[in-house]
């Protein structure tokens, strides 16, 4: 079954809650935040606070995505928060494998992001160690850009490792997901959605939503 979240970047901000929670309504899996820090990323979005308040007006996963050079000083920030996921990149600073067990620590599934030009085999030693892995599919910063299909290797890797280390984590693609990139991804083991633009974009949530599950489901 594949899992849509929902990028709130891509959303009207005056009205966080509501947006989260029509999205919920509309089927949602989960709701992604995107947490900036202009410094690992050209871009500032929102911190735990934010991300605390919306807790406050909805019941729904949170998947947190941080695009923060120092994760391990704000996991605790983010698990009081109400975080369900939290995923950290692999070029941020910091131990990694000390990251993702201070995110299990506090009940919270780890994952462990990519950037497009980082080789996808560095993250091999921590595979075990994680719930998710999420690769990107545009440079991160910024929503509505185009797709990259040159990281879909990266996906088969993933998909060959799983089965072959015998694990069990989720391939989550984030950039540039709409109804015609849906089907290249999850054809190579993709099974977590992120789509900011093509769902926040549309005039009904709950028919982007049945459109984009369909449409990844239409590689079979
Ligand atoms: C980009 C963010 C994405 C972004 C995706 O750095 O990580 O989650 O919101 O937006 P779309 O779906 O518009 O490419
Ligand atoms: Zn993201």
């Amino acid at each position: 079954m594949i899992k849509i979240s929902p990028s709130v970047l891509a959303c009207d901000f005056s009205r966080l809650g509501e947006e989260i929670s029509a999205m919920q309504k509309a089927g949602a899996d989960m709701i992604h935040l995107d947490v900036m820090d202009g410094h690992f990323v050209p871009n500032i979005s929102f911190g735990a606070p934010v991300i605390k308040m919306a807790r406050g007006v909805c019941d729904i996963l949170f998947d947190v995505h941080l695009m923060i050079t120092e994760p391990l000083r704000y996991i605790g920030d983010f698990a009081d928060a109400g975080a369900g996921i939290i995923t950290f990149h692999i070029e941020s600073a910091g131990n990694t494998e000390e990251t993702i067990r201070r995110i299990r620590s506090h009940g919270i599934s780890p994952g462990l992001s990519l950037k497009p030009k980082t080789p996808v085999e560095s993250l091999l030693p921590y595979l075990h160690l994680l719930d998710m892995i999420l690769v990107m599919t545009v440079e991160p910063g910024f929503g509505g850009q185009d797709f990259m299909p040159d990281m879909l290797p990266k996906l088969d890797w993933l998909q060959a490792r799983r089965e072959d280390l015998g694990l069990a984590f989720d391939i989550q693609v984030d950039g540039g997901i709409d109804n015609s990139t849906a089907p290249l991804v999850c054809a190579r083991g993709a099974d977590n959605l992120v789509a900011g633009s093509s769902l926040f974009g549309s005039r009904d949530y709950s028919s982007a939503i049945t459109g984009l599950r369909a449409a990844a489901g239409s590689f079979r």
